[in-house]
């Protein structure tokens, strides 16, 4: 590595809703971020992205190089391979394949930015010696449209931490410098020591919320208000998820971290501002939602560990039922995606 005010490569896979943020914060900070787009990618090389923003206002910005396939730069050297693609564990290629043909220095940190747990395993697998760098992203932004990034609350915030908690000093040192990176852009991002605490306490939110809202097709706040049981409902589920933490031994994951992330959905059923949860959004549209990353992955883990848990095995149940009709939809083309 060069001295410290080396001009950082970033390659960004997945610049949708979340990457097209970072993309901004990294380039503030002075990154040069080549970005791989899919379906925005017309839009974006002949536009650039138009960030809708309260915090950083409304700018038109182009990534430095914009490629519509990781072949296009196999072969160059990135500081930080930067991931935020949405999280589909066991869909083909996988992560790792996707990315093998740019990971081809020991010192090129992968960071995933996304929802779930148990999503680094496989890339840790994969590449070894790389520093494998786990965020966990509380920043609500949409892409309205091909390369329009609506993002209309101040909140932003990256939690980071190296997987496994206690890698070697150097994979340390390449997740504060990240953190650095998107402070130094505009954004808040802190380094936690284990970076499990915060994906588990992440997965309470994503566990209750995301299903519900998907299945009902009502905002948290709205479904909060719609019976006497929804709030039970809710709240058992992140008790589901507590025990499960503890029964696997991750710490931190308290009634009181609960308390906290539910008083959220309260608030904003008080208030009527209730949110759409993304997983809602992807199935208005049709598009594949995060079923495994979620909830797959936890209520696996809980069957391997003889663990009950009935109300996330049924949303798991419910949600895979749609997400594979959703798939034949799809196939017969009776959605645009
Ligand atoms: N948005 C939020 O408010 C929010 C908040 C917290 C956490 N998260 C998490 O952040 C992660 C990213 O979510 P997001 O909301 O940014 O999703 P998104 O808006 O769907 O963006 C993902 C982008 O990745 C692209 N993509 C997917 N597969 C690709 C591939 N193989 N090669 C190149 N590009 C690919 C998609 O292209 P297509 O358009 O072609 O699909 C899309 O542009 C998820 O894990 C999500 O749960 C999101
Ligand atoms: C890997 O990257 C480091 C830092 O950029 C560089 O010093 C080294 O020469 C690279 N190794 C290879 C094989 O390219
Ligand atoms: C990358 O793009 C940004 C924004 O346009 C620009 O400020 C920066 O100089 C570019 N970096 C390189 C290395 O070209
Ligand atoms: C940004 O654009 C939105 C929608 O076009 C508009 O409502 C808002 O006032 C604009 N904000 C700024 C700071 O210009």
């Amino acid at each position: 590595m060069t001295g410290q005010t080396a001009v950082r490569r970033v390659l960004l896979i997945g610049a949708g809703s979340i990457g097209a943020v970072y993309l901004y914060q990294l380039q503030q900070a002075g990154c040069d971020v080549t970005a791989v787009c899919r379906s925005n990618y017309a839009q974006v090389k002949e536009h650039g992205f138009k960030l809708l923003s309260l915090r950083y206002g409304n700018v038109t910005y182009r990534p430095n190089k914009t490629l519509s396939s990781l072949s296009e730069c196999a072969g160059e050297i990135f500081d930080y391979i930067l991931v935020c693609i949405k999280s589909f564990p066991g869909s083909k290629p996988s992560l790792p394949e996707m990315l093998a043909p740019v990971v081809r220095n020991k010192s090129t940190a992968i960071v995933l930015a996304q929802n779930g747990i148990m999503i680094e395993e496989e890339v840790a697998l994969a590449f070894p010696d790389n520093p494998i760098i786990s965020g966990v992203i509380y920043l609500p932004s949409v892409q309205t449209e091909p390369g329009t990034i609506e993002y209309h609350e101040m909140l932003n915030l990256l939690e980071l931490g190296t997987y496994p908690a206690d890698a070697p000093p150097d994979h340390k040192a390449a997740a504060l410098r990240f953190s650095e990176l998107m402070v130094k852009g505009g954004g808040n991002a802190k380094v936690l020591e284990d970076i499990q605490i915060a994906r588990w306490s992440k997965l309470l939110l994503n566990a209750a919320w995301n299903p519900i809202c998907a299945l009902t097709l009502c905002s948290d706040g709205d479904f909060l208000l719609s019976s006497d049981f929804a709030e039970e409902l809710a709240w058992e589920v992140m008790m589901e998820v507590i025990a499960l933490a503890d029964k696997v031994g991750i710490p931190g994951v308290t009634v009181e971290v609960a308390e906290s992330k539910f008083s959220i959905a309260k608030r904003r059923a008080k208030d009527g501002t209730g949110r759409e949860m993304s997983m809602l959004q992807d199935i208005r549209q049709g598009r594949p939602f995060e079923v495994e990353a979620i909830i797959g992955n936890a209520v696996r883990l809980g069957r391997r560990h003889g663990m009950k848990m009935p109300r996330l095995e049924t949303f798991y149940a419910l949600l895979k039922g749609r997400y594979d009709a959703q798939v034949k939809e799809r196939r017969q083309g009776g959605t645009s995606k």
